[in-house]
């Protein structure tokens, strides 16, 4: 999905055609779940308090999300400890990115490696409402059909409509990616970065607001929302980021991070 596009749709609600096309990633069918129960989601918001993705905590100066949520760091702000979005709960913990690692080769056209690091300029406080979530390892695969749960802020219905302020979530199985790249379905678009994860008569999916946030499988964040036709369609799953193939990645970028800086 074209980011100033996303960007245009979630921050103006425009409604023409095109944006409804695109402006598909929220939680839809899914529930509340209890305040406070998922505590390494993040909101990743503008600096004008504009939810636009979700992300996760995967330690307190890191946070993992898609890369077509770069917005820039200096528009870009992370609220963790959140879960409605327009009342002050007094657990938000506001902290302003240093540097984003989208991927390298992060193809907006193709989707393919929608994956980004975010570098916090100040620690998170882990607390009872803040915690780390955990990354499975390099290659680690998870089994089709197996239930995951993705979380987010996103649209609620596949039309958009109202923008819910609490979090919501949903578990969804996971769908082979043979399934997924047939000619019924993506036709061709999956690679091997990416899963797939939905019920075969739909109604349940991640939407619009959704991007970046975690699909977590066997208590570990398997995919991050990346993209999708439409929300909860039955002949469309949606797609997630693999995270299990950038594992490597991650860990490199995190500890490259800290040996520059050693040498500065
Ligand atoms: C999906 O299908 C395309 C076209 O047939 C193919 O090039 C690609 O390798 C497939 N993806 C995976 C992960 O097998």
């Amino acid at each position: 999905m074209d980011l100033s596009s996303l960007v245009l749709c979630v921050l103006f609600e425009v409604l023409a055609v095109n944006c409804q096309e695109e402006a598909q990633e929220r939680i839809v069918g899914g529930y509340a779940p209890v305040p406070h129960s998922i505590k390494y989601i993040v909101s990743i918001q503008t600096t004008q308090r504009q939810h636009l993705c979700g992300g996760s905590l995967i330690n307190k100066y890191w946070v993992i999300t898609a890369a077509h949520c770069n917005i820039g760091v200096n528009k870009m702000m992370i609220v963790a400890g959140d879960y409605s979005l327009t009342i002050y709960e007094g657990t938000e913990q506001e902290i302003l990115p240093q540097l984003l690692f989208p991927h390298p080769e992060y193809n907006p056209t193709t989707t393919n490696n929608d994956i980004m690091l975010v570098k916090l300029r100040a620690p998170v406080y882990l607390n009872s409402y803040v915690s780390i979530a955990l990354l499975p390892r390099q290659g680690a695969s998870i089994a089709v059909g197996r239930l995951c749960r993705v979380s987010g802020w996103g649209y609620t219905s596949p039309n958009g409509g109202q923008i819910p302020s609490t979090l919501r979530t949903v578990m969804l199985p996971i769908v082979s990616t043979q399934q997924c790249n047939s000619s019924g379905s993506f036709g061709g678009s999956i690679t091997e970065n990416m899963l797939c994860a939905g019920f075969s008569t739909g109604g349940k999916d991640a939407c619009q607001g959704d991007s970046g946030g975690p699909l977590v499988c066997e208590g570990r964040v398997y995919g991050l929302v990346s993209w999708g036709r439409g929300c909860a369609d039955a002949q469309f799953p949606g797609v997630y980021t693999a995270v299990s193939k950038f594992r490597r990645w991650i860990d490199n970028t995190i500890f490259s991070y800290y040996s520059r800086c050693k040498n500065d």
